[in-house]
């Protein structure tokens, strides 16, 4: 469930109808709703009641401050890929202790920034990556937190782009190297082995990968115990996935993956960490865009909208599904037509959906995107020379601008002519 909802036949935010947000903001602009957002992390976190967890909210997925803000006051901590991350993570007010560290190439600045002001654990993917923590926590005169990221070799059943628990992706360490690795990892001084990570994959919409994964991770645990090591907490990572489709069956619900990883992993006693982000942010914000012109193509209508593809890329790069809907209802009846749905970035790969059934719009009108609070505004670019979307906050009746649209003169000023020019 969302707060994006039809009142009088428009849409809202909340309780703020969209044309009053376009016509402050101009289009097209972003727009989150804190009560979706709250309502999703709240999910997750009764989800795992009567575990010792915590919720570290994927901060890719939507790395605004206010977004940051919310959910760090309301308890989440934070999984960050990158220093930037991490940075936006404390500058929004979440505690150190409550971030863990992702990703397959963390650089030595990276682990000294979280090693100085403070981390719960780094989720290390490599031997070359664990060497150079233990070299940096050491010249610091203090140990890293690790957990290992163990990648299981289980198919998530996803997108190829976004499956990250087959033996052929990048990340993480062979679960057939996982004993030699813990017993490396436990001979360096400046690391401390508190736990394991697993992350499978992105928009998975059903519970099997991960219940496969999350089998051999409590096979896993206790094989590491009987080497001796000491393993109080398992990171599942993210990837519970959202309906795009609204017409499709809904994917597994928080709680019933809380009750699988209750079953599947209740009696190692380990707190539970999870690293939720598209749940959390993708349904809890829309993409508002104005159709600029409705064009007649030889065999196909084109509407040609203000929004692209460097707004929100999910389309062109994933084949991505969004409902795309009128924010003023049409009079009930009458007959529905097909468009191509276009941007106007000049590559055919602009495209946001093909022969979509709509009922007809019109310049002027507006469009909105919906489930594009994960995954939007943070794969933005200013490709084509187009200033990056504006961001809005929606709480009830209030509104607040959370990221500016640039000026053109801000974007210029970026850019920098040298003098032998
Ligand atoms: N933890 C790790 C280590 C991850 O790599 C990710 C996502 C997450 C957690 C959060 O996963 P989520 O709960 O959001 O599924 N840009 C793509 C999605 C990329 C996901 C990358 N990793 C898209 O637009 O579909």
């Amino acid at each position: 469930m969302d707060h994006f909802l039809y009142r009088d036949g428009v849409l809202h935010a909340e309780d703020i109808p969209l044309p009053d947000l376009s016509a402050q903001t101009g289009t097209p602009f972003y727009v989150y709703s804190a009560a979706t957002l709250t309502r999703h992390f709240r999910l997750f976190d009764e989800a795992l009641e009567g575990m010792e967890h915590l919720v570290c909210y994927a901060v890719k997925a939507n790395s605004n401050l206010a977004v940051l803000r919310l959910l760090g006051g309301l308890g989440a901590g934070a999984d960050v890929v990158s220093g930037g991350e991490y940075r936006k993570a404390r500058a929004a007010g979440i505690p150190g202790e409550r971030i863990v560290f992702s990703g397959v190439g963390k650089t030595r600045e990276e682990m000294r920034l979280a090693l100085g002001e403070g981390i719960r654990q780094f989720n290390v993917e490599s031997e070359p990556e664990m060497e150079a923590l233990n070299a940096v926590a050491l010249s610091m005169g203090t140990r890293a937190p690790v957990a290992l990221r163990i990648n299981p070799d289980v198919d998530a059943k996803t997108h190829a782009k976004i499956s990250t628990g087959k033996s052929e992706n990048k990340f993480g360490i062979p679960i057939s190297r996982a004993g030699s690795t813990y017993a490396a990892a436990a001979a360096l001084p400046g690391l401390e082995v508190v736990g394991i990570d697993m992350h499978i994959g992105s928009q998975l919409t059903d519970l099997a990968p991960f219940e496969q994964a999350y089998t051999k991770l409590a096979a896993l645990t206790r094989t590491l115990r009987g080497d001796g090591h000491r393993i109080v907490r398992l990171d599942l990572g993210g990837g519970l996935g959202i309906p795009y489709e609204r017409s499709n069956s809904a994917p597994p619900l928080p709680v019933e993956y809380g009750h699988m990883v209750r079953r599947v992993l209740g009696d190692t006693g380990c707190e539970i960490l999870i690293e939720p982000g598209r749940l959390i942010a993708g349904n809890a914000g829309v993409l508002v865009a104005r159709v600029i012109y409705v064009k007649h193509g030889e065999d196909r209508d084109f509407l040609i909208l203000d929004a692209a593809m460097n707004d929100l890329i999910r389309p062109a790069m994933y084949d991505a599904h969004h409902d795309i809907v009128p924010v003023v209802e049409p009079e009930p009846g009458g007959d529905s037509v097909t468009y191509d749905v276009v941007g106007p970035v000049c590559e055919t790969g602009d495209t946001f959906a093909r022969q979509r059934r709509l009922k007809p719009l019109k310049e002027g009108d507006l469009v909105a995107f919906r489930s594009a609070g994960a995954y939007g505004a943070v794969m933005a670019s200013e490709y084509n020379s187009r200033p990056l979307v504006p961001e809005v906050l929606v709480s009830g009746d209030h509104s607040a601008v959370i990221r500016a649209r640039p000026s053109f003169e801000e974007m210029l000023n970026r850019d920098t002519i040298p003098e032998w020019l």
